[in-house]
């Protein structure tokens, strides 16, 4: 694997939870892989899972880890090609990237979508710029489109709790005051369709995701209906793709807050959220602090899906 941006790129999916699980056996076996390589990770925008498990991650595998935080302490970046420098940005991100190459064997990048261009956000500028430029090996920690070492984790908490053969997983959308980019759906979408499990997609009108994440996923605006049988409930907000309210907030509709209520209707189902989660917009206090609850299970697994996806990017160098 050259780079990672996708969880597609993980080949098998079988194979890959076969190689996270002996990774989560025995996290110290493969000290020797990472010895004297650095692992830089590159945050645009905030972080604790990411931060903390793909660190976690990168020490287990013996690297020595480097973390910028390009908004505190870094020059500021202008990422626009022509642009004439006369503001407050005192660097290009085209002389920064190669720099930043200079001083590590494997990149992570995390930049969410921007909301200022659709085009710009699904052509993944920041991220391609990355593995254009750097000249090294680029793990995606989520950029505007994806989000593949949370789908990874999620996966390997799903296959950890799941007790039939073909799950039903539900991915409901669920109301957040802010925008939040569409990362973590679009990439739990694509993930799911390396599986077979059965995988429902609830969202309220407007709230489609792009076509080529949805994939032959079963979308319904009935979120009830979604929910009837489901063993597995995924939670997340999302702006809307539909161009001509991208990045908007145009739905705050409370009765698609995850409750108590909402859950009864499922086959006593696992609650899911990648986190950080509002308490009492997306899920109440009861469902997220039940004993069905996977949001600290997925936490952790963050730490195996960095390290297994670490461990290849190494093993190809
Ligand atoms: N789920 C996740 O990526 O969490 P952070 O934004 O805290 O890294």
């Amino acid at each position: 694997m050259k780079h990672f941006t996708s969880i597609k790129q993980l080949g098998d999916l079988k194979d890959a939870l076969a190689a996270a699980a002996a990774v989560k056996a025995n996290r110290f076996a493969d000290q020797e892989l990472g010895k004297n390589k650095t692992a830089l990770l590159v945050f645009f925008n905030n972080s604790l899972r990411t931060r903390l498990s793909t660190q976690k991650a990168a020490q287990n595998l013996g690297m020595n880890v480097i973390v910028l935080d390009v908004n505190q302490g870094a020059w500021k970046l202008e990422t626009g090609h022509g642009v004439v420098m006369d503001g407050d940005k005192s660097e290009h991100l085209l002389e920064a990237i190669p720099v930043m190459g200079c001083y590590c064997d494997v990149i992570g990048i995390r930049s969410f979508a921007r909301f200022e261009s659709r085009d710009d956000d699904y052509n993944e500028v920041i991220l391609n710029q990355f593995i254009q430029y750097s000249g090294r090996p680029v793990f995606s920690m989520e950029a505007a489109t994806r989000h593949p070492l949370q789908t990874f984790a999620d996966i390997i908490t799903i296959e950890e709790h799941k007790t039939k053969a073909r799950p039903k997983v539900v991915m409901t959308w669920a109301p957040h005051p802010k925008a939040l980019p569409q990362a973590v759906p679009n990439s739990f979408a694509e993930g799911m369709s390396m599986t077979d499990y059965e995988f429902v997609i609830a969202n309220p009108e407007g709230y489609d995701l792009a076509p080529e994440f949805v994939g032959n996923a079963k979308v319904t605006h009935n979120q009830d209906e979604a929910l009837a049988g489901a063993d597995f409930v995924y939670a997340k907000n999302w702006a809307p793709y539909q161009a001509d309210i991208y990045g908007k907030v145009v739905n705050y509709d409370m009765g698609w807050t995850v409750t108590k209520e909402k859950m009864a209707l499922t086959n006593d189902a696992f609650f899911m959220h990648c986190l950080p989660v509002r308490r009492n917009m997306i899920v109440t206090d009861e469902v997220i602090e039940s004993p069905r609850s996977l949001v600290i299970p997925e936490a952790a697994n963050r730490e195996i899906s960095a390290q297994t996806v670490l461990k290849m990017l190494l093993q190809s160098l």
